[in-house]
């Protein structure tokens, strides 16, 4: 059978991808996907994403036991327990816990892609696992796959379509149809891939992020591979994906 892949980068895109009853895989690098898929390894719960940050008080208020954690402009929010540095989701903090978050850009392509049935969330950190589980998904349901950069601010970003080439580079080559972003995407992630970190950095947001302290998340979010959970959006809060459709 063949997979067809794409490539999006806007809220239209999102739409697109929804009407083509795709799985979509939702890439937020720096880093939102890395922040989610790294509470989950480290046993939180769940994860709320919300679009605003008052929706995440307000969810707060009626959840106080929840952790409440995002960001605007890459810092922390006031009275907020968490930021969104992958780094200060230790099992220390997050296990068995239920979090809330939002963040600029990457909790809102989660939510705007709500209405697909299948809604994963991929980093470096699980890009293989990602993908591995999504062509799984797309051959049970015959569709295709749409990996969704979330860029920042509406920014296209580095970072993401890098990664959206790592995830494309474990879909198995005999099923996968892709589009030209896609291979462009893959071409970027086989020329990055012996020097990611130093690549990363050079994107705009990742020197937007060692300029205000968190050098340590872009070294951490360049990491390939170090989880194989696959965040998986389960009505309205991501969860580890299991059973047959996680892939290894
Ligand atoms: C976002 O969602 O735009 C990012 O995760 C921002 C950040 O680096 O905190």
């Amino acid at each position: 059978m063949n997979v067809p892949t794409n490539l999006g980068f806007t809220v239209k895109d999102i739409a697109k991808a929804v009407q083509r009853r795709d799985v979509i895989i939702v890439i937020d690098v720096l880093r939102c996907c890395s922040t989610i898929v790294t509470a989950l390894a480290n046993a939180a719960e769940g994860v709320t994403p919300t679009k605003t940050v008052r929706e995440a008080r307000m969810l707060h208020n009626k959840h106080p036991e929840f952790i409440l954690a995002g960001e605007r402009r890459g810092i922390k929010l006031k009275g907020f327990d968490l930021g969104n540095s992958p780094l200060e989701f230790s099992p220390q903090n997050v296990e068995g816990k239920h979090i809330i978050l939002t963040t600029t850009s990457g909790t809102k392509a989660i939510i705007s892609s709500e209405n697909a049935k299948y809604v994963l969330t991929g980093a470096f950190l699980n890009a293989e696992a990602t993908a591995k589980a999504a062509v799984r998904i797309a051959e049970q349901e015959r569709t295709g796959i749409s990996l969704i950069s979330a860029g920042t601010n509406g920014r296209f970003s580095l970072e993401d379509f890098i990664c959206a080439g790592a995830i494309a580079k474990s879909f198995p080559v005999d099923i996968i149809g892709h589009s030209d972003a896609v291979l462009a995407a893959l071409l970027a992630f086989k020329q990055a891939r012996q020097s990611l970190n130093s690549i990363l950095q050079s994107g705009y947001h990742a020197r937007y992020l060692v300029s205000q302290g968190f050098e340590e998340d872009v070294k951490f979010c360049s990491q390939l591979n170090v989880f194989k959970l696959v965040p998986f959006l389960n009505g309205e809060t991501i969860v580890p994906l299991n059973g047959s459709l996680l892939f290894y």
